[in-house]
């Protein structure tokens, strides 16, 4: 049997001790104390780029907890881990690949090379064969089988292939182009195909079948349903090759599915699923928005990297968010870390996130495969604003955990209706300040004075209006969700997440942790459709298998 080594070179070193000491310092303190003592503390702890700008200074610390911190991130050797992602070294090396979501949105066309081959020329490429196939779609040039043109575009993708490009469909919901509609199919609950195809002609329908690995359960049980309901109404194998267009990396597979690798759009094993919106993955946002409002995105994207690759650590906002997550997630025992978009369009944006972080970070071992004795990945969660003031907030405010949330708001809505985006704006604002200051005991009990309220009353009532606040948060301003500035602020989530792998030393780019569930789901799928007798099991899942079987037989 191996046995697995522990790795203590992180915990061990001078800069984790020296983090660890200062946590003790900063943790009696107050932020409002922190505030009063430094009128300069927003200066001193904002920045801006790429039309974000971050204020950092509603968090826990003072300068000399930001200075440690990238002491940790200079002692991990972040500077040099950031070179060799740009540059195509195979970081990712449990699979032995790059890792260059990066090179899908080079805009200045620097070559990038893998294995010695600059990938630019492909990656151009696959934009053209993009922009061909999405001016097609508008034109009404790509008919259907029976001549109609198309208005519903259905993508079947689950995970990295499906969250991505819906999650930026939604929020360029401004910019949709009209007379297209996009869908998403994804869970192999058939529930979520019926409900959609419901709505749906097939004689104008496309689906696009989205899988990198093409092998994928739930896409290809999705993928195959689809084409029944495809052949159902257009009764001809030959209809299969108007209604359907794949993308993935696995040509052999998608043209044993029957579809014509000339309507495939190819990506490549260097681009990991979550950070594949980027690619011809993102098809379903060109045709939802339009091919310019694709490379606006991309372009948004680009510029984040310059940033991220060219800034002092110091200026770099990526970093800057990734550390302030390591400080409360290592040093403060964080377990939880919320992400809270105040627009409407970005209401996925947490969900997506979780994909991209958790999946990314959700590690227990080093990247030479020692078991971590610290946290990694926090879990990742949220909501939009205001929804979730009136949701969860309250254990934000009173509860007894430490939540470290990221405030995303607009400053120019999309939708200047009356005075609702003032009303947006106040109400995020007030959250980061009520959060930060809290309410003292001295003033619940001064207000509940002035409402005139008896002293026992105020003495029953005031431990529950009591806030400690000291709740961290960041703040993002952003001047408009445009496609450029969304590309921005997803690449900036992007390489938070890579700076805390980096500091974590996980592989934050590979995922074996899914394949268990997707094993045992095999082993079951048989025993459930009674083609094999249930095998050995706990005698939970035995129960469970053995109980579901009777009532499906109709005992019960
Ligand atoms: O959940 C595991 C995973 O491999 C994700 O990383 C990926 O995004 C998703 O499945 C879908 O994979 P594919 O694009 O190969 O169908």
């Amino acid at each position: 049997m191996i046995t697995l080594t522990h790795n203590k070179t992180l915990t061990g070193s001078s800069e984790w001790e020296a983090l660890e000491g200062h946590w003790q310092q900063i943790q009696p303190q107050h932020m409002r104390e922190l505030f009063d003592s430094n009128p300069d503390r927003f200066e001193q702890m904002s920045m801006a780029s790429c039309g974000i700008m971050l204020d950092y200074s509603k968090n826990r610390i003072t300068s000399e907890t930001m200075d440690l911190l990238f002491g940790l991130a200079r002692a991990a050797g972040l500077p040099d881990w950031i070179g060799r992602m740009f540059s195509g070294e195979p970081i990712n090396t449990t699979e032995g690949r790059a890792v260059l979501h990066t090179a899908l949105r080079n805009r200045s066309n620097r070559p990038v090379s893998v294995a010695g081959e600059d990938v630019m020329p492909e990656v151009n490429q696959v934009l053209e064969q993009m922009g061909d196939f999405v001016q097609q779609l508008h034109s009404g040039e790509w008919k259907g089988y029976t001549g109609k043109r198309i208005t519903d575009v259905v993508n079947i993708g689950i995970g990295g292939s499906n969250l991505g490009p819906l999650m930026v469909c939604e929020a360029l919901g401004h910019y949709r182009i009209p007379d297209i509609q996009v869908h998403f199919v994804s869970n192999v609950d058939a529930t979520h195909l019926v409900e959609t195809t419901k709505q749906l002609d097939p004689e104008t329908t496309l689906f696009i079948v989205a899988s990198k690995t093409f092998t994928t359960q739930e896409t290809l049980t999705n993928a195959h349903a689809a084409r029944r309901w495809c052949l159902n109404s257009l009764q001809d194998d030959n209809a299969i090759a108007s209604h359907f267009v794949a993308v993935s990396t696995n040509a052999k597979a998608v043209a044993e599915f029957g579809i014509d690798t000339n309507n495939m759009f190819v990506f490549w094993d260097w681009v990991g699923g979550r950070y594949s919106l980027w690619s011809a993955i993102g098809l379903p946002i060109a045709v939802a928005v339009g091919m310019e409002c694709f490379h606006e995105l991309l372009a948004g994207a680009h510029a984040m990297d310059v940033h991220f690759r060219n800034a002092e650590l110091e200026q770099n906002m990526p970093v800057i968010l990734a550390l302030l997550g390591v400080w409360y997630a290592n040093f403060a025992g964080a377990a939880t870390y919320a992400v809270l978009p105040y627009d409407q369009y970005l209401r996925l944006l947490p969900d997506y996130l979780q994909q991209a972080d958790m999946e990314s970070n959700g590690k227990r071992v080093t990247r030479d495969g020692a078991v971590v004795d610290y946290t990694t990945g926090p879990v990742v969660w949220g909501a939009a604003g205001t929804d979730g003031q009136h949701a969860f907030y309250q254990l934000i405010h009173q509860g007894t955990q430490m939540i470290p949330a990221d405030f995303i708001v607009p400053v120019h809505s999309h939708n200047e209706l009356g005075d609702q985006h003032a009303k947006l704006l106040a109400n995020c604002l007030a959250q980061t300040e009520a959060m930060m200051r809290g309410k003292s005991s001295e003033e619940a009990e001064s207000e509940l004075k002035a409402s005139g309220m008896e002293s026992d009353q105020i003495a029953a009532l005031l431990p529950h209006k009591i806030f400690p606040g000291n709740n961290p948060t960041n703040t993002l301003l952003v001047d408009k969700l445009t496609p450029g500035r969304l590309g921005s602020l997803i690449a900036l989530y992007e390489h938070r997440i890579f700076v805390q792998g980096i500091i974590w030393n996980l592989n934050s780019f590979d995922q074996w942790g899914v394949e268990l569930g997707k094993q045992l789901a095999n082993v079951i799928l048989p025993e459930l459709q009674g083609e094999l007798p249930i095998g050995k099991h706990d005698c939970s899942t035995a129960g469970l298998l053995k109980y579901y079987l009777s009532l499906r037989a109709g005992k019960g």
